[in-house]
């Protein structure tokens, strides 16, 4: 049964959330655990009502990257507007609410702290339960949004900080089959963007940028490892950086087209390969793509093409891709590593 009780933090009443929890559930969630401030109301973990996110892409382009104390500082003076707007959006009001619920880990423990302190203040002052939700299991829940997708299915969930095959058995349970055992997916997106001076974030601005060069200009290395289905990312970077410098040596102007999708081409059939042979071997016929990464056009390229040979493919809207707090909303929802408890700390890993 998809159902747990949660107690509300001033009268104590035991609230139903789940799948069978028998009533509608309407979700408040909060999502701050890097770069974008987000709030957002669903209804039964799929219907979105309002979504708003503020992104703090033009303060970080400044310095290249995202600085903590910046960050943290950036969600506090967006948090108030952000959740006015999601009530707003929604015609709805806190009393229409079921729960709060915020993003507790993975993520900038400053960052975090803000968005979880004002998921638990909104929880008291309207006496709803508080649901503190993970970061990685919510972007894998984005595939629900909007959606009937059910488990089993196999996802692959690749953002920022982390890179995982993972059997989603059933709402409730998973079980990571291959992650990577340096690199994020996104880190190497990033640094690799970083290498040939696109701005700041890297991982859009290479794909663009590969999508008008030649994926077979260079051939870049792929990491054999103990488990077929894990990945490493460290070697391929530091190969990126050495073709760089020989490019750079060796012509005027340096090809950066053509290195972005030659490095785009190498991550996206390792991704690929491994994820679709980790489906079949567990004869699962429907992968779901989850993360920031997910965004990629060569991605969701190579895997929606499995759809003419029998497979389901999901993979979220591009605005449910990266963070968002609809995602935590759903997650909240489908109740997988989540905490009903106002003592709840924020984590910064996993
Ligand atoms: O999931 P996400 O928004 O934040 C984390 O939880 O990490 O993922 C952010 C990552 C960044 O590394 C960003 O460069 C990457 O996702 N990203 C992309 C694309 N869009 C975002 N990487 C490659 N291609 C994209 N289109
Ligand atoms: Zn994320």
């Amino acid at each position: 049964m998809s159902v747990k009780e949660f107690k509300t933090p001033v009268s104590e009443k035991t609230v139903l959330i789940g799948p069978d929890s028998g009533t509608d559930n309407i979700i408040f969630a909060i999502e701050s655990s890097c770069d974008e401030t987000a709030a957002a109301i669903v209804k039964n973990g799929r219907e979105v009502l309002s979504n708003v996110v503020a992104s703090q892409i033009k303060t970080h382009i400044e310095f290249g990257g995202v600085v903590p104390e910046v960050a943290a500082r950036e969600h506090l003076e967006a948090i108030n507007l952000v959740i006015s707007q999601a009530f707003e959006q929604s015609g709805l009001k806190p009393e229409n609410i079921t729960a709060f619920a915020a993003t507790v880990g993975p993520g900038l423990v400053g960052s975090l702290l803000v968005g979880m302190n004002a998921g638990k203040a909104l929880a008291i002052a309207h006496d709803k339960p508080f649901i503190g939700v993970n970061h990685l299991n919510a972007h894998v829940c984005a595939n629900y949004l909007n959606t009937d997708l059910k488990p089993p299915f196999v996802a692959l969930l690749i953002s920022g900080g982390h890179t995982q095959i993972i059997e989603v058995k059933s709402f409730l349970e998973q079980k990571i089959i291959g992650e990577t055992i340096d690199d994020a997916i996104g880190e190497a997106y990033d640094k690799v963007a970083r290498l040939i001076d696109l701005p700041y974030p890297g991982g859009v601005n290479l794909d663009k940028l590969a999508q008008t060069g030649n994926p077979n200009a260079y051939k870049l290395p792929e990491a054999k490892l103990q488990n077929e289905f894990d990945f490493s990312f460290s070697g391929l970077k530091t190969a990126s950086l050495q073709l760089i410098q020989r490019l750079k040596k060796e012509n005027e102007e340096l090809p950066k087209a053509d290195i972005a999708a030659s490095f785009q081409e190498n991550v996206t059939s390792t991704l690929f390969k491994k994820t679709k042979k980790a489906a079949d071997n567990i004869n699962a016929k429907t992968i779901a793509l989850a993360g920031g990464v997910a965004a990629n056009s060569e991605i969701r390229k190579k895997f929606f093409n499995l759809k003419d040979k029998g497979y389901k493919i999901y993979a979220p809207e591009m605005k449910y891709c990266t963070d968002n707090a609809s995602m935590i909303a759903s997650s909240a929802y489908f109740l997988a590593n989540t905490t009903g408890s106002l003592d709840v700390e924020v984590f910064s890993r996993m």
